[in-house]
């Protein structure tokens, strides 16, 4: 579980008496934390028998007005070792599932359809020696899983988040989890001593002042985000990268990807980049 942190401006809810589901797929929320006024993150039970790749998503929901199951995609934001499932979520206003999973609490329960898919898996890339995650909004979510699994680590000598979104608050998700990564005495026994040496976090704004402002891709022609991180740029030899944002985002990077060399991978052909939409438009 990411660290609480106290100077956040969130309200948190924890279970204390986990109840015995009732819906079919039903799993029982454990704890809920709303970061702003648009994003939170929950965790609940996980099914006995749900294997993951840590990236991968599934779909949730909840019980529609109808009485059948209102469903939606989400990416899985916690690793595949852990006991319980974790999420991290927009709340559309007049989203129909989301402007009422925004509301749930624990001892709630939500539906989970146990079949995880995605392409955002390690089996999708070539062995290479730097990964880069390139996320916007909630596109962080699959990383949060990919950047806790031990084998991130094991197979690459350096790994690079990227995140990039409008206001700074909306980054306090993906600092935290960096935080709770680096300080992590469990994880640090689970991938060896001193692997979080090998992370690099380099979080962007654009439409509210912040230690780096601008658009990833904006940087990565500047040449910005390398000077700043003392790396050199992609190369299809060396690097790796999977991508996940808003649909023009995810376009824009796979052309700059596609320029520096990299081409683009899937579960059935690996190769050296992957990308998976944060949200249908
Ligand atoms: C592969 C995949 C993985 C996904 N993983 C996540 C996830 O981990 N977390 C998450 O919050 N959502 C995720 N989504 C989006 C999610 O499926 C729903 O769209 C979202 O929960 C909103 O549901 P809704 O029914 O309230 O509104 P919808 O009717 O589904 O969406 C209404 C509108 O809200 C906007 N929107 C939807 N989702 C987002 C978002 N995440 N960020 C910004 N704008 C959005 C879009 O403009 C959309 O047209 C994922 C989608 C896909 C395809
Ligand atoms: N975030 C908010 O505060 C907010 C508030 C109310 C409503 N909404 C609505 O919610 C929806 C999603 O908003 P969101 O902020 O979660 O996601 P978003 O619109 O996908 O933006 C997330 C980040 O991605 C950047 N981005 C967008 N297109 C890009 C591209 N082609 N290349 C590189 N970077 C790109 C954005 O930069 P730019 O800022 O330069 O676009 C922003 O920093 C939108 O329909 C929006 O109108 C958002």
């Amino acid at each position: 579980m990411i660290a609480m942190n106290e100077m956040s401006p969130v309200t948190e809810a924890q279970a204390t008496d986990v109840k015995k589901p009732t819906l079919p797929d039903a799993q029982t929320v454990t704890f809920v934390k709303h970061w702003t006024d648009r994003l939170f993150s929950f965790r609940c039970t996980r099914p006995a028998s749900l294997r993951f790749r840590s990236g991968e998503f599934v779909m949730i929901g909840l019980l529609g007005d109808n009485g059948k199951p209102l469903l939606r995609a989400y990416s899985i934001a916690s690793p595949s070792w852990d006991d319980e499932l974790e999420f991290y979520s927009i709340k559309v206003p007049d989203g129909p599932l989301t402007s009422r999973l925004q509301h749930i609490a624990p001892g709630d329960e939500i539906i989970l359809r146990p079949k995880p898919v995605g392409t955002l898996v390690h089996d999708a890339l070539l062995p290479g020696k730097r990964i880069w995650f390139f996320a916007t909004g909630t596109g962080i979510a699959p990383f949060a899983s990919l950047l806790r699994d031990p084998q991130t680590y094991e197979d690459y000598d350096e790994v690079i988040l990227t995140h990039t979104c409008r206001e700074a608050g909306e980054l306090a998700y993906g600092a935290e989890l960096i935080d709770s990564i680096r300080s992590d005495e469990m994880l640090a026994e689970l991938m060896g001593e001193g692997f979080h040496e090998k992370l690099r976090y380099y979080p962007t704004t654009t439409r509210e002042e912040s230690a780096k402002m601008g658009r990833i891709t904006d940087l990565m022609r500047s040449g910005d985000v390398y000077a700043d991180l003392g790396v050199e740029p992609l190369c299809p030899e060396h690097d790796r990268a999977m991508v996940c944002g808003n649909l023009a985002f995810n376009l824009e990077i796979k052309e700059l990807l596609e320029g520096y060399g990299l081409e683009e991978g899937a579960n059935s052909k690996p190769a050296q980049y992957v990308v998976e939409k944060a949200f249908l438009d």
